[in-house]
């Protein structure tokens, strides 16, 4: 149990506060992007290929299950989504793990006034594993720090906390990258620009972190002003030697970047408020373009897309949202197999 207050907690440097959520090598708690070092990274890129392998037969499939029958899992998810929701509620599937959920408050007793806090601590006890999505920012963090201090310590995984991070969207988004690049010399030194909505893309901001882990890599923000790339996240490139360049212009760079990584404008944050002129065309893929990118270039996109990547596109090679859709799983299987210490029996399975 850590010897310090939540508010003792929040005053620490993000670093310090990774610290609280790992033990002998394994995440307790992910919640922050930046707890994703490289070594970690690469084993769970591993683990997933394995998790993937063994999927393909029935016997094998059947031996995944068995690793966390005993084992259930809570997805709280109070803001909409489609694949982080299947994505993990089919990882823990792959391994055996049964599930619950609550996705509408509503129908559940803080509709009586329960505090989320109490919330939490009732799926704490009934679970091993808490998985979940909310609109404030900083909520997780609190919750993890909480848990650590009551009885079993459940690990939590944060699938998306507001407009601030979604740590498990940016692993699979790396771990596309890393596929993508498996025959040009991986991740590193490449040239990736991130299009769209930069400011309150929360995968966005979360794959920034973890491209830090990747020497050479260089960023292109190609964002409207009001929706550029926030300076927390352009402060700890600049910490980490993580060039970049921000653009209003997408297509004097379309030629020379390696992976494109498209958003969609996260106009729910806008509250009816803040309507701009910005001309959200100029930040958008057109058929077009596709003849201008490199052969290997890749184009990625968490979805859900609106009008910034049409159709006409998804049948490009190049083009890997669906591919994403899919890694999404088996790497979210890695990372539960990785918190609760069944990685090296699917290491160890002679079929992986
Ligand atoms: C993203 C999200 O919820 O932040 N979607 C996802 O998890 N795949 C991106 C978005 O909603 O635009």
């Amino acid at each position: 149990m850590p010897n310090l207050t939540l508010d003792e907690f929040l005053t620490l440097r993000i670093s310090q506060r990774c610290q609280h959520f790992i033990h002998n090598n394994r995440l307790l708690a992910l919640v922050y992007a930046q707890q994703l070092d490289r070594p970690l990274l690469e084993s769970l890129f591993s683990l997933a290929n394995a998790i993937r392998k063994l999927s393909q037969s029935r016997d094998t499939r059947l031996f995944l299950r068995t690793l966390l029958s005993d084992r259930r899992a809570m997805l709280y998810f109070t803001q909409p989504s489609t694949r982080t929701f299947l994505s993990f509620s089919t990882a823990c599937q792959i391994l055996g793990m049964s599930t619950a959920d609550v996705r509408d408050p509503a129908t559940s007793s803080q509709i009586k006034g329960e505090t989320r806090q109490d919330a939490l601590r009732v799926f704490s006890i009934y679970h091993d594993l808490v998985i979940m999505r909310q609109s404030e920012a900083d909520f997780c963090e609190n919750i993890a720090f909480q848990m650590l201090s009551w009885p079993g310590h459940k690990p939590i995984i944060n699938a998306g906390s507001g407009a601030d991070q979604h740590p498990t969207q940016a692993l699979l988004d790396l771990y596309t990258l890393h596929r993508c690049f498996a025959q040009t010399g991986g991740v590193d030194h490449k040239k990736i620009m991130l299009v769209g909505d930069l400011k309150r893309g929360r995968t966005a901001r979360s794959l920034a972190y973890l491209l830090t882990n990747y020497p050479g890599v260089e960023l292109i923000f190609a964002a409207p002003d009001e929706l550029a790339m926030a300076d927390d996240i352009k402060a700890h490139l600049r910490e980490n030697s993580t060039p970049f360049t921000q653009t209003q212009d997408i297509s004097t760079h379309l030629s020379d970047v390696d992976a494109i990584y498209m958003t969609r404008i996260q106009d729910e944050w806008d509250q009816g408020t803040t309507k701009t002129s910005i001309d959200y065309n100029r930040f958008g893929l057109q058929a077009q373009h596709l003849k201008t990118l490199k052969p290997s270039c890749c184009i990625l996109h968490p979805l859900p897309r609106r009008k910034e990547i049409p159709a006409a596109i998804d049948s490009d090679p190049r083009a890997v949202y669906f591919d994403q859709v899919e890694n999404g799983m088996w790497i979210r299987a890695a990372l539960i197999a990785h918190m609760f210490a069944v990685d090296e029996q699917i290491l160890c399975s002679p079929d992986k």
